[in-house]
């Protein structure tokens, strides 16, 4: 449901999203386990998230007649994970959507600044009739999501939307003015940003816990 207070984003509470958020924000869930739930979370949103994808009207044979079927209609998605974190999400979204194409952006959260750092973008051409769907499993003070959104742009993506794990509102707003045609999609919208840019109560830096790397 669209959030009263902030009209960009959609809150995806379905009680299964909030039982697995759960288990990820624990400390205590491992690795392995911390992966999966990331995967099966972003596979429950990318049913909604897709929801207003357009069809064209096909016809399909079956055993005893033809009959009106329905398709995915336009140019494949793409979803974009941004690096590292965001590569946790792709194969829940993409084993949904089998043919969606992936892209890459790769920008890191300067520790002492908070700004983005861009390191690699690579994405499928014709970018214009295409709908987009950044992945980042949080969206903190929103710069890395703000900067993924306006390089896409820039190369001409047609429609985007971003899909998060955990949102604070900081980076809500921070994407709602510099991308208002951005639709925000969160499994969960969190109290506030710490001194240090984490988000409270959060579940700590995702990519750390997915690759382990601390
Ligand atoms: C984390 C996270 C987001 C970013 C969010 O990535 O995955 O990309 O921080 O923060 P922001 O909203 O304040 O920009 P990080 O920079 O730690 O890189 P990593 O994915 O390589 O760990
Ligand atoms: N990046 C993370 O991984 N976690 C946070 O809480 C904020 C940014």
């Amino acid at each position: 449901m669209t959030h009263t207070e902030h009209p960009t984003l959609t809150v995806l509470d379905h009680p299964l999203i909030r039982h697995k958020v759960s288990h990820l924000r624990d400390r205590r869930t491992p690795k392995k386990r911390f992966r999966e739930l990331a995967e099966e979370i972003a596979s429950l949103m990318a049913y909604e998230v897709t929801r207003d994808l357009p069809l064209a009207q096909v016809e399909v044979d079956t055993p005893l007649e033809t009959t009106r079927g329905w398709q995915i209609r336009g140019k494949k998605m793409v979803v974009v994970p941004i690096l590292r974190a965001g590569l946790g999400m792709v194969d829940g979204i993409v084993r949904l959507v089998p043919g969606a194409r992936v892209g890459h952006v790769g920008l890191y959260r300067d520790e002492d600044t908070l700004e983005p750092v861009t390191y690699y973008f690579k994405i499928p051409g014709e970018a214009g009739g295409r709908d987009f769907v950044v992945v980042d499993p949080m969206l903190a003070t929103g710069g890395s999501a703000v900067e993924a959104v306006r390089l896409l742009k820039d190369a001409g993506a047609g429609s985007v939307r971003f899909m998060c794990l955990v949102a604070a509102p900081e980076g809500v707003e921070a994407m709602a003015e510099a991308h208002p045609d951005v639709s925000v999609y969160a499994a969960a919208l969190d109290r506030e940003l710490d001194e240090r840019g984490y988000i409270r109560p959060g579940l700590g830096d995702a990519g750390d816990r997915l690759f382990g790397t601390r």
